[in-house]
């Protein structure tokens, strides 16, 4: 029998910077539904991708020296390995610098000029635009600032082409009279009702001020508007070519049933899409769903407000699970807000470690313990169950199911997640009232025992099938730990009932899925990573990965305390990797044993170094305070080698210097690089150097 297929969309994001926890809550929200979706039996399609044209990458790029198409290869990269750090389960990425999204761009245009003639005209254009929200701001050229983003517009005056978005007025009325979910939640849905009753201009739909765009079919001075582009995205990212020659997964999953975005970027989504959809004679998508913001220190975050929390840190000391789970249950989807660490830190700590965590593991602990590692046979007969038990059962009936299912189908999430951790504290009183270790203790209630702990068992299979869309990676944990085979995204999650754990299962070796963390160093390890994405090289990574998770490995490749690379030799990584380690620490950091590019292992400026002076430091046996001559500068290092090195030994000598590492300060002194050393086996610094001349300055590569 073939699947019902299902299609959603994030927006595509800019390119022009690195995601933050706000760029990453709409992929993950997506990413809920999507596997929520395949659980319900779903062929799913998930897109997402980079939006890479228009004047924020141009400026963006002229500011960091490099061209608009290196700095959207690099933030590309940054994008995908995020999303793949999260978990998140895309079938497509869509860049619109590839050339298949060209041509669907173009001819886009040329279908809608066939079916639709007038749709298109050329005229002067003369108003102000806002070039970091890619919008326009007014149809004058009087001084006005952007909606969305407050900054002045910039004056545009030229001629281009322009949609005839007036003529879609009332079809656009109709569309939304038809249907009554197009756009979700309803109050956003009613402004956006209310602008369109408030009567539409026509909008240019090309720039001939800039060049980094598609270019225009047959009049290549002008560019595609950026929103015309990237809003085709949804369609060439599945297949779309012209509305003819379209591949077969564009036939199947076209049209979208969700494009889901922030709330500033609804008009795009609810107005302009569906007129150019129809005015190009293209089916419509079936909903537009817009969540709120997330805000940080009380406005919205964003990269140009330089507000931002960054999802990797996070992750690398929380978990994956941690930062969905802290999004969706603390935002009420549809309405913004509050980003904080301190909160989300508690929250692991209360409903994650001490809740579903603790839980699981104590079950199969007991189990472990009591039955042999076997869950046992639960013989439930109505008249051995005490009120606590039939209360306890009653909260799994389909009926229990049902109300959890169909808050993810209306994306209150924040509520389903309310319900199935109201299952984990009524598990927790279940125990505390059965008492499975006394009854452990007593022979004669070996059959009590039994069906307690099947029940405590059955009742956490039950929780991880339907918190699976949320947290995966504990779920499919526990899951495998319950002895349960194959993927928990394969469970169907709409047949889910009550005792269809298997009793004579072998349970897994028991372990935690969610190890408490100590918040105060929790805390400090997810700012200092912050603090290297920021400034990459301010910090030296932490090397005692004392909270759990999973660690940033790189990160602690051998790292000493002060100015050196400390490297043992032949370690995985030696070299390179070991100086980079501190931003690495930050950015996605390569497992131990992983491969860098070359790309990442150019970040590293190092040169050839004299030894100028040296001299111990007072109060700190280790290091040296190091005059190093680099050849247009004398640079202070401050480095470990003191157990190693004599200061008046190391004169003249030649060593190698990372020489763009963020200063720091140790001990009231800056030391500013850092030398390499390797590590020898009874744990002392050998600095690296030269057997034949060369001078101070040299690049090392
Ligand atoms: N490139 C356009 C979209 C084109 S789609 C055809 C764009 N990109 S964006 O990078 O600015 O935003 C991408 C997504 O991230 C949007 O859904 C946006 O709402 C979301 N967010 C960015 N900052 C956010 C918060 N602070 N909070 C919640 N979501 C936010 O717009």
């Amino acid at each position: 029998m073939t699947k019902p297929k299902f299609y959603i969309t994030t927006p595509i994001y800019y390119a022009n910077s690195r995601p933050h926890v706000g760029s990453a809550y709409t992929t993950i929200v997506c990413d809920v539904i999507a596997r929520y979706k395949r659980m319900c039996g779903y062929e799913v399609a998930y897109l997402t991708g980079t939006d890479e044209h228009g004047v924020n990458i141009e400026r963006a790029a002229e500011k960091a020296g490099v061209t608009p198409q290196e700095l959207v290869d690099k933030n590309e990269k940054i994008f995908r390995e995020l999303w793949k750090l999260l978990g998140i389960t895309t079938t497509g990425f869509i860049r619109t610098t590839e050339p298949r999204h060209a041509v669907a761009v173009q001819n886009l245009v040329r279908r809608t000029m066939r079916v639709s003639p007038d749709a298109i005209y050329k005229a002067k254009y003369e108003g102000r635009y806002c070039i970091y929200d890619n919008l326009y701001v007014s149809d004058t050229p009087e001084p006005a600032d952007c909606q969305i983003c407050g900054r002045p517009g910039e004056l545009v005056s030229e001629e281009n082409y322009f949609f005839r978005l007036s003529a879609y007025q009332q079809k656009l009325l109709d569309l939304y009279k038809g249907n009554p979910q197009f756009l979700y939640p309803d109050f956003r849905f009613n402004e956006v009702k209310s602008f369109v009753e408030s009567g539409l201009r026509d909008i240019s739909i090309s720039r001939k001020s800039i060049k980094w765009g598609i270019p225009w079919p047959d009049d290549p001075e002008h560019v595609f508007y950026v929103w015309y582009d990237a809003l085709t995205s949804y369609m060439s990212g599945i297949g779309f070519v012209d509305g003819e020659h379209d591949s077969a997964e564009f036939k199947k999953f076209w049209p979208a049933d969700i494009h889901a975005m922030g709330k500033e970027i609804i008009r795009f989504h609810a107005v302009y899409w569906p007129a150019f959809l129809m005015a190009a004679g293209i089916e419509l998508p079936k909903q537009i769903v817009a969540h709120g913001w997330l805000l940080f220190e009380q406005e919205k975050m964003s990269k140009s407000k330089g507000n931002v929390a960054y999802p990797e840190p996070i992750v690398r000391v929380l978990g994956n699970d941690a930062l969905r789970y802290y999004l969706l249950r603390e935002t009420v989807f549809g309405q913004d807000g509050n980003f904080s660490r301190e909160a989300l830190i508690t929250r692991y700590n209360a409903d994650l470690a001490n809740g579903l965590g603790n839980l699981s593991s104590r079950v199969l602990t007991m189990i472990a313990n009591y039955c042999d590692g076997v869950i046992p046979a639960g013989r439930v007969t109505g008249e051995q169950l005490s009120d606590n038990h039939r209360q306890f059962l009653g909260r799994f009936s389909d009926v229990g199911v049902q109300v959890i299912l169909a808050a993810y189908e209306a994306f209150g999430f924040a509520g389903a997640i309310e319900s199935i951790w109201a299952l984990v504290a009524s598990a927790d009183k279940y125990l505390v009232v059965e008492k499975p270790w006394t009854l452990a203790s007593d022979p004669l209630r070996r059959d009590d025992l039994e069906r307690v702990l099947y029940v405590a068992a059955e009742s956490i299979r039950f929780m991880a099938v339907i918190a699976h869309p949320v947290i995966p990676d504990a779920t499919q944990k526990i899951w495998e730990l319950l002895g349960q085979t194959g993927k928990l995204a394969d469970v169907r999650i709409d047949e889910l009932k009550w005792g269809d754990l298997k009793p004579g299962t072998k349970i897994g070796k028991p372990e935690g899925v969610f190890p408490r963390v100590d918040k105060k160093e929790a805390l400090e390890r997810i700012e200092t990573m912050e603090n290297e994405i920021r400034n990459p090289g301010s910090t030296q990574p932490d090397s005692s990965t004392t909270t759990t998770k999973k660690p940033a490995e790189g990160a602690s490749t051998g790292t000493s305390a002060a100015g050196t690379a400390a490297i043992p030799a032949g370690a995985p990584g030696a070299g390179a990797s070991a100086a980079v380690g501190a931003s690495a620490a930050a950015a996605a950091a390569p497992a131990a044993g992983a491969k860098i590019g070359i790309e990442d292992f150019a970040k590293v400026e190092l040169r050839v170094g004299v030894v100028k002076s040296a001299e111990k430091i007072t109060g700190a046996d280790k290091l040296l305070k190091v005059m190093v001559d680099i050849g247009d500068e004398v640079r202070q290092v401050l480095a470990g080698i003191a157990p190693a090195y004599a200061p008046e030994e190391l004169v003249g000598r030649k060593v190698v210097v990372v020489t763009n590492l963020a200063p720091r300060k140790m001990r009231g002194e800056e030391s500013n690089g850092m030398l390499l050393a390797a590590s020898a086996a009874d744990g002392k610094p050998v600095l690296c150097t030269f057997a034949e001349d060369i001078p101070a300055g040299a690049k090392v590569k």
